[in-house]
């Protein structure tokens, strides 16, 4: 049956191979981006595709954007039946949204939480699959809750570790509030050939430009967990898919719930939800 498919980050190169993918298997797909010409691009290959196409253009530089994007999904359905959340930014040097947050604690996690709050009822009137396009958790990761916004010392990897840590915390207090319906996972795409390094630096910048090339999978390969997600008729909650390709390989998310229950409440705080 023919599936309602919203896609945040729908512009790049996971998002996209996601939402042609799926506009193949004659799904209704909604995108989100930031560029009206590549949202108009790839909403006439999402219809050159079999799908049709709605293009939501919009930025996330502050909790406001977030919050108007969640208004206009629900302007175009009432009802979503497969929700992927692809936007992603590694930034080298901090960068502030309008309101003061660290970019990728918006881009990277937060707003991942808003929409999900936001679109519940759209979830539970559709087949309320929601999908995390994110990365395995590195080992040193703690949330910073003193200064979540890393105003005093900011790095990549004290960033990312964070911002993930809080989408996998995300992922299993929503599993475990609402069970699998909604469902919430969360996927690795592997190293994929995209443009997630253009705020990248030094030698970072240098890895990445010399070494993703030569290791990286295509954004069409990088979605084959995101492709069984939506369709599979076994659905589970609060897994984290660690392997492209091989789903067999997925690991129940268990962090430690007291961090996770805080880290829910102080987001729900940020976001004023
Ligand atoms: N590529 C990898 O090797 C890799 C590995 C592990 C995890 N991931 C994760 O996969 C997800 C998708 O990344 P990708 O590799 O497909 O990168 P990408 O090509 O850069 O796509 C990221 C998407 O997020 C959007 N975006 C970024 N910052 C934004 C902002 N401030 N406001 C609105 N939209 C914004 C981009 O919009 P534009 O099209 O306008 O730029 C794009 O649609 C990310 O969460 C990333 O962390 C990627």
């Amino acid at each position: 049956m023919k599936k309602t498919v919203v896609i945040l980050g729908g512009t790049g190169g996971i998002g996209e191979a996601a939402a042609l993918a799926l506009a193949k298997q004659g799904n209704d797909v909604i995108i989100q981006g930031r560029d009206t010409e590549k949202g108009k691009k790839i909403g006439d290959a999402i219809v050159k595709a079999g799908g049709t196409a709605k293009f939501i253009p919009s930025a996330i530089s502050s909790v406001e954007d977030v919050k108007t994007i969640a208004a206009e999904i629900k302007k175009l359905t009432n009802k979503i039946d497969v929700l992927i959340l692809s936007t992603g930014t590694l930034n080298s040097d901090r960068k502030e949204t309008k309101d003061g947050l660290e970019e990728g604690f918006l881009v990277n996690y937060l707003s991942k939480f808003i929409v999900d709050t936001l679109l519940l009822n759209e979830l539970k009137n559709g087949e309320g699959r929601i999908i995390i396009v994110g990365a395995p958790l590195m080992k040193s990761a703690t949330i910073n809750f003193n200064d979540m916004q890393f105003k005093n010392d900011y790095s990549l990897m004290k960033g990312m570790g964070q911002n993930m840590l809080a989408v996998h915390m995300h992922a299993q207090e929503f599993a475990k509030k609402y069970g699998s319906k909604p469902s919430i996972n969360v996927i690795h795409p592997g190293v994929v050939k995209t443009g997630i390094g253009r705020n990248l630096k030094g030698a970072m910048k240098f890895f990445v430009t010399a070494f993703t090339p030569l290791i990286g999978n295509s954004a069409e390969k990088s979605i084959i967990n995101i492709v069984e997600l939506a369709n599979t008729d076994k659905i589970e909650s609060g897994y984290f898919y660690p392997k492209v390709a091989k789903p067999e390989a997925k690991q129940k998310i268990e962090l430690d719930a007291t961090v996770a229950g805080k880290v829910w409440e102080e987001s729900q705080k940020i976001a004023k939800l």
